[in-house]
């Protein structure tokens, strides 16, 4: 794509630059989307709208998490608005779509939330602002194993979903890894609502947990018909889960399990105490994992952008956006410190959260070694 202004060629009289938010605003993952986008327009309404004398257009498109929006509001974002960016999407199942769009037509992505494995490898202009699933996996499968004292797991994942299937692969890789088994595995297709004929055969099983990597509303379903039909494990989960929603869905069913996320707001530092404040006086709430990844992932690249203005370069050229964003280190975000490994996949800790009464508490951090 050309530049996205008037302005550009490395001078100072500066121009616009247009990036692209995707999100899901309607849909099954409304919420997500919502969040997600508060937290990055935070991100840009703190700067004014503005890195040096550029300012930066923010487009928001609804992807309604459904591949085929997707990817033509994706195209629209490219042709039309000529973005040097896209931030987005949120689900796995609509990032990975969008991402060989955006791949082949020399544009950045960097998705705020999409954690499955498959997302950036082998691709130039794709990055995330989140850790993937191989990572999350293991989060869970060793906190079941060396907090929880587990010996035996079932699993029970969504069959139509990358982002549930990756995680059901890495969590049995590592619980089998830790010297725990695995000793049934069930799965479903998105949109079912009827879980029971799966829960009974793992109720049979008797595992001391159940790894339920999914989004708030299945899981919320799954663990009432769990207790219905006789599951006893503990249950544990992912980043997925992170929504008030789950208390609402799940009920009494949902207490007492734990899952993996990017980010606690009990868990402070500077960037976060900072951010907190500041998002629940715009939008008058706490904000979740996902508008806090939104936020970093908006600042990630109006970073990359203020380095390339700082070095003399033309921000509304998106491969030299590109190369700054690659070179990034050690940014403080607030879901962690971000560095990008080979693949653009950030480096950083998780945290395991449990579901009580009064909503998520905040039980560890596990940094990848
Ligand atoms: N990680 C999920 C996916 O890749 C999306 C998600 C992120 C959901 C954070 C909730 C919280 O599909």
């Amino acid at each position: 794509p050309s530049s996205g202004g008037e302005g550009g060629g490395g001078d100072s009289a500066g121009g616009t630059i247009n990036i692209g938010l995707l999100m899901p605003l309607t849909g099954q993952i409304s919420q997500f989307g919502e969040q997600t986008r508060n937290g990055a327009m935070l991100a840009l309404k703190q700067r004014n709208n503005k890195v040096g004398n550029y300012t930066i257009n923010a487009v928001v498109e609804d992807d309604k998490n459904d591949e085929t929006e997707a990817v033509a509001r994706v195209q629209k974002l490219v042709t039309e608005d000529q973005v040097i960016a896209v931030i987005g999407s949120v689900s796995s199942r609509i990032s990975i779509p969008v991402s060989e769009v955006l791949e082949q037509q020399g544009v950045i992505q960097i998705s705020p939330t999409s954690t499955a494995d498959a997302l950036t490898p082998g691709k130039k202009w794709i990055f995330r602002a989140c850790f993937n699933d191989s990572f999350q996996g293991k989060v869970m499968a060793k906190f079941a194993r060396e907090e929880l004292n587990a010996q035996t797991a079932a699993i029970l994942y969504d069959l139509a979903n990358p982002y549930s299937e990756g995680l059901y692969k890495s969590f049995e890789a590592a619980f089998t890894d830790l010297g725990g088994q695995v000793v049934k595995v069930e799965s479903y297709r998105t949109g079912d609502q009827d879980f029971r004929a799966q829960l009974t055969s793992i109720a049979g099983a008797n595992p001391d947990v159940l790894f339920l990597p999914d989004y708030y509303n299945p899981v919320g379903l799954i663990a009432q018909q769990a207790r219905e039909v006789g599951v006893q494990a503990t249950l544990l989960g992912a980043d997925g889960w992170d929504d008030s929603q789950l208390y609402d869905l799940g009920g009494e069913a949902i207490l007492g399990g734990y899952f993996s996320n990017h980010y606690s707001v009990e868990q402070e530092n500077p960037e976060s105490k900072a951010f907190v404040e500041a998002y629940r006086q715009e939008y008058g709430e706490d904000p979740s994992a996902l508008a806090a990844l939104g936020y970093d992932a908006a600042n990630l690249l109006l970073d990359a952008i203020q380095r390339v203005i700082d070095n003399g370069g033309d921000p509304t050229d998106p491969e030299q956006v590109r190369d700054a964003l690659e070179q990034t280190q050690g940014f403080k975000g607030v879901t962690g410190t971000i560095s990008f490994d080979e693949n653009h996949n950030p480096v950083k800790d998780a945290v395991v959260l449990q579901t009580t009464a009064n909503g998520h508490k905040y039980v560890t951090t596990v940094s990848p070694q």
